[in-house]
């Protein structure tokens, strides 16, 4: 009996070994043959250290970052890393002009030092399985009416195991597109000050150009600190809070990194899908994503053209600049990878011996034809919902009028002036927040420009006719950019989002006709009410049914394949995860090979003084001439690592992830993907996959050789 077990085991791990890099496993169910796999490359904990219901383990030190990041705890007293860039917000919003923390950086000498944010994290305290429940509830519904019943099912658990008094928040997760429904409990904190950066220069060395790429140089990291109450709970702001005594910290390796060393990353992925369709491929890179790309790219050049000017205005638009910026060089990148690796190609193949499997069985033989018409139908008004979203949404001016719709809801249903006074106010303090970041003079080229796109690219039986109709009467020929500059120019002029006075009157008393007879609300009504009366339901269809055969598709593979199904790991939804591999140089195309790391040498190459993306302080450029490196140099290239690469599967939401090795130590934070990757969401390369991380070392240095702040430093378990 127990050679046989033996031999299942030798078995089971040796097909496994072949794709062991893929696989954003889920810690509290990992499985024998995967932690056993752990083991054989590295690992030294247990499971038990690892995760535990009942004890403190490693989970405890990974939490989720603001809205789509990951952090860990690295100190005794809630000390916390996490990338420059899921920091920048918060970095951005603390500096001013004169205390441009952004640009110089920041490092509190002291507990008094650290500044106040709007963030907040949150702990995973446990996980429950509430399959049975959710789909004793589903039963055999399909299409929009599952859709609505699971929202609703789903709302029903989150809110029997939470409590808002204690801060403990449930979200309950479906898995395996929804053939398994987790509950995940979160303590969320709100207490969270920013402890230190290092300049933008060196947390986004390389910009945008660098971005998604490998080799890298940029030093992505920022520190902050969770506060909690003196019972050690959560609690709002407050300057008596005291630092959180936290339940696991992660000690420091300063022992660096060599080829094939064992890494495991941490975190919250946010989301992929590794069984996507053929059709959802194709739909991806013929409309979707060039779409999306397009119109990013017209507003990206608005924002930069004032960004350059004025570095108030730099800093108004940094953060969210960086973000649209990062997703328009993803997609773009996406598409091509898909295209170069006939990824629907491959999706084909895949759902071709599905289909042969599925013969014969009533379950499942008809979903690849119901799919097809499920696309065909929506296919037409894909665009429109993308011109929507990414092009009107995309004016700020826009999107901030089109959110106060719920006031007028109220306001036509006759609601109470109870709650529609709370809406107001409501509605003034998110004002207050898009004024801080609104640039009035990008964001008015941006709306000129997207509401001429929309019309000459948006079939003609999806557009507000009315909209169009009046805006020519108003202002000349659709044809002529000079005709939306100068319709944009009186939105700016008139709407009262920009006059406090006319504001406050209409605010303090809100009425229905003052409301509507705003242009800017105006045209952000006539554009939903276009989507909702057209592409909107059709997407709604369209998604209850892509939802319906991706659920049973999937189901159908794992029954295909039992022994494969076994050892598989539900997609990425944003819940904790480990995914494990090693660190590993590769080979980007014929005759190139890349380094697992990069050098300080590498800085200094790719170093351009007074430029946007390649500038660096000073103090650093001398201290990479002097090689003053300090106990932070790696022994075997004699020189300070600057980052590094490692086979492990992540995606957006890891991002601040710890790299750790086999003894639980921090070895780097993860930061990016490469781009010869970059359709990883939809398949894996095996190959090519590799996920960038700031090596811990270099992290040490910045705070310490460049900023000075040895009291972070101090408070670290730094092991050799
Ligand atoms: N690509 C990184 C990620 O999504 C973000 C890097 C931010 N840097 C930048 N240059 N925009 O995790």
């Amino acid at each position: 009996m127990k050679k046989s077990v033996f031999l299942l085991l030798v078995f089971v791990t040796a097909v496994f070994r072949s794709y062991a890099d893929e696989g954003m496993w889920l810690p509290q169910l990992l499985g024998q043959q995967v932690y056993n796999d752990m083991v054989k490359k590295g690992l030294k904990l247990s499971k038990e250290q690892l995760y535990s219901v009942n004890k403190n383990s490693l989970k405890d030190a990974i939490i989720i970052f603001g809205g789509g990041c990951t952090g860990e705890i690295v100190s005794p007293e809630g000390l916390i890393f996490t990338n420059h860039h899921c920091g920048y917000d918060a970095i951005a919003g603390a500096s001013t002009v004169d205390h441009n923390f952004l640009r110089d950086g920041f490092y509190a000498r002291n507990k008094g030092e650290e500044i106040k944010t709007g963030l907040s994290v949150q702990f995973l305290l446990r996980i429950e399985d509430v399959t049975r429940e959710v789909m004793t509830a589903l039963g055999s519904l399909s299409g929009k009416e599952r859709a609505d019943k699971q929202t609703e099912v789903l709302a029903t658990i989150n809110k029997r195991m939470s409590n808002a008094a204690a801060s403990i928040e449930t979200r309950v997760s479906a898995l395996f597109k929804g053939n398994q429904y987790l509950a995940f409990v979160y303590e969320r904190y709100n207490d969270i000050r920013l402890v230190g950066t290092p300049p933008e220069a060196v947390g986004k060395f390389g910009g945008d150009t660098d971005n998604w790429e490998w080799p890298r140089h940029t030093g992505d990291f920022s520190i902050f600190r969770v506060y909690a109450n003196k019972q050690n709970k959560p609690a709002a702001y407050d300057p008596a809070n005291i630092p959180l005594k936290p339940k696991w910290f992660l000690p420091i390796s300063l022992k660096g990194v060599k080829e094939g060393d064992f890494t495991m990353i941490w975190g919250y992925p946010g989301g992929t899908n590794r069984y996507e369709s053929s059709y959802g491929i194709k739909l991806a890179t013929d409309v979707n994503n060039p779409t999306l790309v397009a119109l990013r790219d017209v507003r990206l050049k608005y924002m930069f053209e004032q960004m350059k000017k004025d570095p108030a205005i730099k800093l108004k638009l940094a953060s969210s600049y960086a973000g649209i910026a990062n997703y328009w060089k993803f997609f773009d990148g996406e598409t091509k990878q898909l295209l170069k690796y006939d990824v629907y190609g491959q999706k084909k193949t895949a759902e071709d011996r599905f289909n042969t499997w599925a013969k014969g069985k009533p379950e499942y033989q008809h979903i690849f034809a119901d799919w097809a018409k499920a696309y065909d139908d929506w296919r037409p008004y894909a665009k429109a919902r993308v011109y929507l979203n990414e092009g009107i949404m995309g004016s700020p001016l826009i999107g901030f009028a089109a959110s106060l719709i719920p006031l007028r809801n109220a306001l036509a249903s006759g609601d109470t002036k109870e709650v529609i006074a709370k809406i107001a106010a409501g509605a003034s303090e998110a004002r207050g927040e898009f004024l801080k970041e609104e640039d009035k003079p990008s964001d008015q080229n941006i709306l000129a420009a997207v509401t001429q796109l929309f019309y000459e690219n948006v079939d003609k039986n999806q557009q507000p006719e009315a909209f169009y109709n009046d805006l020519q009467a108003k202002y000349g020929s659709l044809s002529e950019a000079a005709s939306y500059k100068k319709y944009a120019a009186d939105i700016f002029a008139q709407s009262m989002v920009f006059d406090d006075a006319k504001w406050k009157t209409f605010i303090s008393n809100p009425d229905l006709a003052v409301l509507d007879a705003d242009p800017a609300f105006a045209q952000a009504v006539a554009f939903i009410r276009n989507y909702q009366q057209g592409a909107g339901p059709k997407y709604q269809e369209f998604t209850a049914k892509n939802t319906d055969y991706g659920r049973l598709y999937l189901k159908g593979v794992m029954a295909m394949d039992p022994a494969k199904a076994r050892m598989m790991y539900p997609d990425a939804t944003f819940t904790m995860r480990v995914s494990y591999g090693q660190v590993k140089a590769y080979k980007p195309r014929d005759a190139v090979f890349y380094d697992y790391v990069t050098t300080s040498k590498g800085i200094l190459e790719k170093y351009k003084p007074g430029d946007y993306e390649y500038d660096l302080p000073a103090k650093q450029i001398e201290l990479l001439k002097k090689k003053d490196f300090g106990r932070y140099m790696d022994p075997v290239r004699k020189d300070l690592v600057i980052d590094f690469i490692s086979s492990n599967d992540i995606t957006g939401g890891n991002s601040g992830s710890p790299v750790i090795n086999g003894r639980g130590e921090l070895l780097g934070l993860a930061f990016d993907g490469n781009y010869e990757a970059l359709s990883h969401k939809m398949a894996f390369d095996k190959d090519l996959n590799r996920t960038i991380n700031v090596d811990i070392r270099y992290v040490l240095w910045c705070i310490d050789k460049l900023g000075g702040a040895t009291n972070i430093i101090n408070e670290l378990k730094l092991v050799k």
